[in-house]
């Protein structure tokens, strides 16, 4: 129903909208303000109370509407209008000499003008914009094609919703979202606090971040954007890459500053030798430097090799290496047993963090690196990431410093060890050894399986040494009394995970089945079993073959899942754990829609176009049909996409009726 909006209010909520992003364009490319918090927010209010008298007035790019909408439950796949190449990599100066001069050659004897900037490590974006509104917001994906994340990346308060100054009437920019390293520590305090893992670097958190379904969430964490890069459009089509990066901020688009103009490579170089160091000031991660070529018309000419264009290349920084002293290697024991070895070091700053600690994989590459305790020791991260202990320095061990022995017997419960007969990986063989038993509750409280808040690392060791708790069904017997008498833990938090425990309860079968720690079953996995059975009892009945019928169900996870259950303590965990009211299936997410595909098992292959693999699978669920990995005889359909290859021909040898995705959407529509 359209709806009167008096002229004056109108008027009124543009102002308030061309004003909002005016202070959004000053804070976010020229990183200066004009007002102070608490006057934005007047405004962002007045304008909230305008869209509130007058819904009329709310269009995409008004600022209230950042984050909105429901949660998605799946991305769409979107091509690119121009593909998103990656560019090749050189890892030392002379390869950057090298570069030069395949410039120098094809560029015959002009010169190039080159553009230093930063390689932000992020997650690439392309950004759409219609008549100067933001419309679209697509991951680089496969180059060709990627995700549409538009609800999350409006969420970007870097992200200009609507254009400033006259606006072509269709753009696509560039370029680089990210997480400032302050904000990790942020969200990993947050989840310390909630004795949940703490995320390891901001690029994954990102990409986690972007792939969530619920704009909301992405809201609560805070990410960045940086842009670099414009496709040309009729009339907008600047002649080279700083004038490029001038209109983008012209635009209102955040450019990062740290761009320099350079004639020769020796500069180059230079300034790529500055920012190895530098970088670490930044507060944001970058990999290396991208050299560009300046001139559109020298690009032209360069073109481009079957992978990357011709006129720009990243150097990536080599990884910083520190000696720091071994001060003792300590053991781990895991939910599964595996005996880990661990450094502990005299704290040593590298790439922008304080390393302390250093997984040492096992007792074989211990072996091999021959590290004893005491030794001096060249640390580096791997991939910017984790810490690695190189090598020990020759020169540096002390007189008295004795090779690590292989430990004999679980360092905690002192029961014998076993190698894997196919890994490295020594095992405790305990299955009640202390170490193991708290290692399974933590995992089975952690957030992506039971996501039992409270029941963090230190509330786990003191169940456990108190004998409280040998495994996760004895957690449903715990009571407001027993949890109080813990050492600090309040009246309060003890009510809290009581309720908190409570609430696991009714967790679908995914995450109680990630969260039983079966070895190999990850949670994507246990997405998959559990949505294919519906339940436990199922599962736990089925025979053993069955199992590699499921999508990424191999022989070794058929192994561990079929084998788990059949272990009578673990059959006798899952009665127990039905026992407390723990639920053993899957939520029927449409539980009185119809149940058109009730019983049947369908199979997916090829590249759909109108749903992800998530989507369609969520919808087969929905309507109370089983997806399947494999075409078999007790397959009841088979829905194909794009490219189907040998499971088409499977279907049709054994008769097992052939869908196209418009016969699905068609078969499906009809109850819709
Ligand atoms: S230009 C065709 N500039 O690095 C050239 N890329 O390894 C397009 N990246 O996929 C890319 N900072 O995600 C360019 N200043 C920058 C960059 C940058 C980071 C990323 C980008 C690209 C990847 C290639």
């Amino acid at each position: 129903m359209s709806q009167q909006v008096p002229q004056s209010a109108k008027v009124r909520h543009e102002e308030l909208c061309e004003i909002v992003a005016h202070h959004n364009r000053l804070y976010y490319v020229e990183a200066r303000t004009e007002i102070s918090d608490i006057e934005f927010d007047a405004l962002l209010q007045e304008i909230q109370e305008l869209e509130g008298h007058y819904p009329a007035l709310i269009s995409p790019d008004s600022p209230t509407q950042r984050v909105g909408g429901a949660p998605s439950t799946g991305f769409t796949t979107v091509s690119h209008r121009v593909p998103m190449l990656s560019i090749d990599n050189t890892y030392s100066p002379e390869e950057l000499r090298e570069f030069d001069t395949r410039i120098r050659k094809l560029l015959a004897g002009e010169a190039p003008r080159y553009i230093v900037e930063l390689k932000l490590d992020g997650i690439a974006m392309a950004l759409r914009y219609e008549n100067g509104v933001f419309t679209q917001a697509i991951t680089r994906g496969d180059g060709l094609q990627g995700d549409d994340v538009t609800a999350n990346v409006r969420t970007i308060k870097a992200v200009p919703l609507r254009l400033a100054g006259k606006s072509p009437a269709s753009l696509e920019v560039r370029g680089e979202v990210f997480m400032k390293n302050a904000e990790l520590e942020r969200l990993n305090r947050l989840r310390e606090k909630a004795g949940e893992e703490p995320y390891r670097n901001p690029r994954n958190t990102t990409a986690g971040t972007l792939k969530l379904l619920d704009p909301q969430q992405v809201a609560l964490r805070h990410l960045e954007i940086y842009l670099y890069d414009m496709l040309p459009e009729d009339g907008c089509a600047p002649a080279t890459h700083v004038a490029v990066l001038k209109q983008l901020k012209a635009y209102g688009f955040p450019v990062n500053p740290h761009h320099e103009t350079c004639t020769s490579i020796e500069e180059v170089i230079f300034v790529c030798n500055r920012w190895q160091t530098k970088r670490h000031e930044l507060g944001y991660e970058t990999d290396g430097m991208v050299i560009k070529i300046d001139a559109m018309d020298q690009r032209k000419t360069l073109g481009f090799t079957a992978k990357a264009p011709r006129w720009v290349i990243a150097y990536k920084f080599p990884a910083e290496v520190k000696q720091t002293r071994l001060n003792d290697i300590v053991v781990q024991v895991g939910k599964s047993g595996a005996i880990t070895p661990v450094a502990e070091l005299e704290p040593v700053s590298l790439a922008g963090t304080i390393v302390k600690r250093a997984s040492l994989h096992n007792f074989d590459d211990l072996a091999k690196k021959d590290l004893r305790i005491g030794d001096t020791v060249e640390v580096q991260k791997a991939g910017e990431i984790i810490p690695q202990v190189l090598r020990h320095v020759p020169g540096k061990r002390p007189a008295d410093a004795l090779p690590y022995p292989i430990p004999a017997a679980c360092p905690i419960c002192h029961s014998p060890v076993q190698k894997d007969p196919d890994s490295v990986a020594l095992r405790c063989l305990n299955l009640a050894c202390p170490a193991q038993v708290k290692e399974r509750l933590a995992h089975f409280a952690s957030r992506k399986a039971m996501d039992i808040e409270g029941l963090g690392p230190a509330v786990v060791e003191q169940l456990v040494a108190k004998g409280l708790v040998h495994d996760p069904a004895d957690l449903y017997a715990l009571t407001q009394e027993t949890l109080e008498g813990l050492e600090r833990l309040g009246a309060k938090s003890a009510a809290n995970l009581v309720e908190a425990l409570d609430k696991s309860k009714s967790q679908p079968l995914n995450r109680l089945l990630f969260g039983l720690g079966i070895r190999h079953v990850g949670s994507r996995l246990a997405d998959i079993v559990a949505s294919y059975y519906g339940n436990i009892h199922a599962l736990m009945a089925a025979p053993r073959e069955e199992l590699p019928h499921l999508e990424d169900v191999g022989e070794a996870v058929a192994e561990s899942i079929h084998g788990f259950f059949q272990n009578p303590d673990n059959r006798d965990l899952v009665g127990r754990l039905h026992a407390a009211g723990v639920r053993m299936e899957m939520v029927q997410k449409v539980a009185d829609g119809p149940q058109l595909l009730a019983g049947k098992t369908l199979v997916v292959t090829g590249k759909l176009n109108h749903f992800t693999r998530d989507e369609i699978h969520e919808r087969i669920v929905a309507l109370g049909g089983r997806p399947a990995g494999s075409v078999s005889k007790s397959t009841d359909y088979l829905i194909v996409g794009e490219n189907a290859g040998s499971k088409q021909a499977k279907a049709e040898s054994l008769g097992v009726p052939v869908l196209t995705e418009e016969a699905f959407k068609r078969m499906i529509g009809s109850l819709e």
